[in-house]
């Protein structure tokens, strides 16, 4: 599709895989608006990044959801991309007692939030002559990381969401997007890290943005970066790898 001259709402934008899209769909002249719950790194974000919109919003509810979604239409009437991106990653043990106000809180963010987002957006999306919805899942989509179990089940179950979405919008100008990412270097799981000063590791964010962009450009509608193409053909095999523990 064409990356130029769009107005593209992507959520969670103040840091990792949003931040680096909004920076790299705004310098191929996008209107770009992100959202997320730190107001003060969305102001920076603005001060530093000329065309960029922001917006507070935090997307585990409901009503704020609904509200941001009629301020995009009443101010920026000619949206035509959602980029659901946002996303938490959290440990869950079941060996101790569940905490269920987080499990609930991941699922929300990961899960029901993308799917009220597109709820909201398809309709008004479907009257443009180009648009498009694209979802972020994860390699763990197709292979699960034991240890982020939810989580996991969160991106298989976007996955086959967009699955899904994509056949039952395929008569319409809405073209429908699943970007599978591989370990990223950003700050996903950092509440969880032991050492809070080491990195997530994975691949180069900014080179990510681009492997994404490029993807979009030439419409591969499942792209699979990096190695993630491994974890969708060897599945058995790389559950092995990635669960030693
Ligand atoms: N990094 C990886 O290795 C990797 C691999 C596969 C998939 N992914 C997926 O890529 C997406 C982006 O993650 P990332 O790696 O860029 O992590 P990140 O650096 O932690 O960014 C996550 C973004 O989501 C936003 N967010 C989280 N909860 C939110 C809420 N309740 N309301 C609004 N915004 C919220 C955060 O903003 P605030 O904190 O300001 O709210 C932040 O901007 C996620 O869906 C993640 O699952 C990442």
């Amino acid at each position: 599709m064409n990356l130029t001259g769009n107005t593209i709402l992507i959520t969670g934008g103040t840091s990792g895989i949003g931040l680096a899209l909004a920076k790299q769909l705004n310098m191929l002249n996008n209107k770009v608006i992100i959202c997320g719950r730190r107001a003060e790194r969305l102001e920076e974000i603005r001060r530093v990044n000329a065309g960029i919109v922001t917006k507070v919003c935090d997307i585990a509810d409901a009503q704020q959801r609904v509200d941001l979604t009629e301020w995009i239409f009443q101010n920026y009437p000619e949206i035509n991309i959602l980029i659901n991106n946002a996303g938490v990653q959290l440990h869950t043990d079941f060996l101790r007692t569940g905490d269920l106000a987080n499990i609930r809180k991941e699922t929300e963010i990961n899960f029901i939030a993308p799917i009220h987002f597109i709820q909201l957006f398809t309709s008004y999306l479907s009257r443009k002559e180009s648009a498009a919805i694209i979802n972020i899942s994860s390699g763990l989509a197709f292979v699960p990381l034991a240890v982020a179990a939810v989580y996991s089940a969160t991106k298989a179950a976007i996955h086959s969401l967009t699955l899904s979405l994509r056949y039952q919008l395929r008569n319409t100008t809405i073209k429908v997007f699943e970007i599978v990412p591989p370990s990223v270097d950003t700050e996903l799981g950092y509440e969880h890290r032991e050492d809070k000063t080491s990195t997530h590791g994975g691949m180069d964010v900014n080179e990510f943005a681009s492997q994404v962009i490029d993807a979009l450009q030439n419409d591969i509608y499942e792209a699979a970066i990096g190695t993630t193409a491994n974890l969708r053909a060897k599945p058995q095999e790389m559950f092995d790898v990635l669960n030693r523990w």
